[in-house]
């Protein structure tokens, strides 16, 4: 199978490190993937089914509409990358368009168009809920025509969904496997979970997450958990096999960092 980036710039994706989750991932019928983000993984790895599950609901009326409408979407959301288009006053006027519109296809485009446009493509929300991410002054943002395509073709075998991931995790049965990618725990002890956990994912969540895949395993669905290696995790993980590798990212919030930094995978439910 050809080897393909998402069609969307998301934090955290895992396209980087897709052949060591490869390696890993166990065999089943459907891959569940509660923290689907940009689908770097569902993306890139054969299985008969796929449920991509997460909780942005403008993320996943973007992955609803290309899957339903497909090459005509497509060349509307290709209307929104123009020279006019790419300037600070008109991407301010799209933005205020994308949190006032109720018209999905609308929001599906916009959001592309915002997500290529943003500054370092962040996807941020103020306590409105509205989209606030500033311009990002790029000489011409690519339009993935490409990516779309290759999301097409995968998106036929997949159902998508707007849930939280505890909602999708309850759902699995036997004959299913989760790769679950949250939103990173703080690398260090002193970046404290309370900054971390505005978007509403801090250290409770993460153990609801643990505590959720070893339920799983206990009932014969396998579960791989990624996410930073600190002790935090390594505890929350410790009835799972482990596997720790180091990689090169951007490791602070605001892009201007990046550094090494250690990743594991858990895998919850096979024997040792
Ligand atoms: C690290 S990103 C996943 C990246 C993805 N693996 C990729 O390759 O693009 C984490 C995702 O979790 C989602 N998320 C955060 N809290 C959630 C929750 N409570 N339930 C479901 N999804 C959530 C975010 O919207 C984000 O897309």
């Amino acid at each position: 199978m050809v080897k393909c980036r998402p069609f969307l710039k998301w934090a955290g994706n895992k396209y980087q490190i897709l052949e060591h989750i490869k390696a890993v991932l166990p065999h089943g019928n459907r891959l569940i993937e509660p923290f689907v983000g940009s689908g770097a993984v569902f993306l890139n790895i054969d299985y008969e089914e796929y449920l991509p599950a997460d909780n942005n609901a403008d993320l996943i009326n973007l992955f609803l509409t290309l899957q339903g409408e497909g090459e005509p979407f497509m060349d509307y959301c290709r209307s929104f990358f123009t020279e006019e288009t790419n300037s600070e006053g008109q991407y301010y006027e799209l933005r205020e368009e994308f949190n006032s519109t109720s018209n999905s296809k609308l929001k599906a485009g916009l959001f592309l168009y915002l997500n290529r446009h943003a500054y370092n493509g962040l996807c941020r929300y103020n306590s409105k809920g509205g989209f606030n991410t500033p311009f990002g002054l790029y000489s011409k943002p690519y339009f993935p025509e490409k990516e779309m395509r290759h999301f097409m073709e995968r998106a036929r075998r997949a159902t998508f969904k707007v849930a939280d991931f505890r909602d999708t995790m309850r759902s699995a049965r036997r004959g299913d496997v989760l790769y679950c990618d949250p939103p990173y725990v703080p690398l260090s002890a002193t970046s404290n979970f309370t900054s971390y956990s505005s978007g509403g994912f801090g250290r409770e969540e993460q153990i609801e997450l643990a505590e959720l895949a070893k339920e799983l395993a206990g009932r014969g669905v396998p579960v791989l958990i990624s996410n930073h290696a600190t002790e935090f995790t390594l505890n929350a993980y410790k009835t799972a096999r482990i596997e720790q590798f180091d990689v090169q990212r951007f490791i602070s919030c605001n892009g201007d960092k990046r550094g090494m930094a250690g990743e594991v995978l858990a895998l919850f439910g096979i024997e040792r």
